[in-house]
């Protein structure tokens, strides 16, 4: 069994006892897939979490990433999410189906629902979130998958679960970085159990220019890039960087030996500038256009058959 099971600052425990690696890799539709940056991931710099979603498209390369790394699947934790026009009973049920397939296991790790927002046409927002959330709870009962949560859900959002569910989500995956860093969410997450989770740790870039996070990184002699996930990790956030660039990829897995000091951890605490990196009101004309998954990926490299 890989190390970041075995050693307790390499995940977190989610309320259900599964352990959720603190460090992901991140692939999505924008920005490129890479599958040589996905296998070097595995086998060359000890990733054992990758997440994904329906959505980008990514899902069957992801499967030919691992088995050309040599990693059992077993092994990797793997996160998928349910895009909201699948939304429902049977539908949810296929997309889940779908996404196993592709990714070329029969359970997976985590589910969740991608956004809280549903099709323009439903009239019932609510009763749809919650049929969608007991499918998923049907599916945690059939040990299809060993944790389901939800994403971008604000506390009105989790409100509706919460009200209705018999499993309380065991994560809500948000935007997370310095620049935004929604520490009311965070503490109405960390009251009920949830296990909050953060993606865009570098805010795609934007932060890497800050001068503080540079001034930081020369102090200890690392990367803007590590300070910066080193920051998520050591408030005990799963974070989920992604890079194409076999390099960046071991670079953002270097952050398990050096520790932020307090001064530096509350100037990170304190950045907020409310940038949003997703723009939730833009969500809902994706959800409503009827674009395929994955209708931005790029292949920044051909994947090759293992
Ligand atoms: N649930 C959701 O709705 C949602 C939304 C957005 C993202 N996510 C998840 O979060 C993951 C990460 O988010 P993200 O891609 O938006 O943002 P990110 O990880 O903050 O940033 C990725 C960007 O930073 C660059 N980069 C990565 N490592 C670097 C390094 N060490 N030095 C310099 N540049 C570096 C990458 O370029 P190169 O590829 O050129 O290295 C890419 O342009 C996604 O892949 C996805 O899994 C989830």
């Amino acid at each position: 069994m890989a190390d970041v099971y075995t050693n307790p600052e390499k995940h977190v425990i989610l309320h259900n006892n599964v352990k959720m690696p603190i460090l992901g890799l991140g692939t999505s539709h924008d920005g490129g897939y890479s599958h040589e940056a996905v296998v070097y991931a595995l086998k060359n710099c000890g990733y054992r979490h990758i997440d994904t979603a329906k959505r980008y498209g990514c899902e069957k390369y992801i499967a030919q990433a691992i088995k050309a790394s040599g990693v059992s699947s077993e092994d990797v934790f793997l996160t998928t999410k349910c895009w909201p026009t699948d939304y429902g009973t049977n539908t949810t049920r296929e997309a889940f189906n779908g996404s196993c397939q592709r990714l070329g296991v029969n359970t997976l790790d985590l589910y969740l629902l991608h956004w809280p927002d549903v099709p323009s046409g439903v009239r019932d927002k609510n009763s749809l979130l919650l049929d969608t959330w007991r499918t998923l709870e049907l599916l945690l009962d059939e040990e299809r998958v060993r944790s389901i949560g939800v994403s971008n859900f604000l506390e009105p959002h989790l409100e509706v679960i919460l009200n209705e569910c018999s499993v309380v989500p065991h994560v809500n995956q948000c935007e997370f970085h310095p620049y935004n860093n929604p520490k009311k969410l965070r503490s109405y997450c960390k009251e009920r159990n949830i296990q909050f989770e953060g993606y865009s740790p570098l805010a795609k870039g934007m932060l890497l220019n800050e001068p503080q996070v540079l001034e930081m990184g020369k102090s200890y002699e690392r990367t803007p890039a590590q300070v910066l996930i080193r920051w998520g990790i050591q408030k005990k956030i799963p974070t989920i960087p992604k890079s194409t660039k076999g390099q960046r990829v071991l670079e953002n897995s270097q952050v398990f030996d050096f520790e932020l000091r307090t001064e530096d951890m509350d100037t990170l605490n304190n950045m907020t500038r409310e940038i949003q990196i997703m723009d939730p009101s833009t969500i809902q004309a994706k959800i409503d256009n009827p674009l395929p998954d994955g209708y931005k990926l790029k292949l920044v490299q051909i994947p090759v058959e293992p």
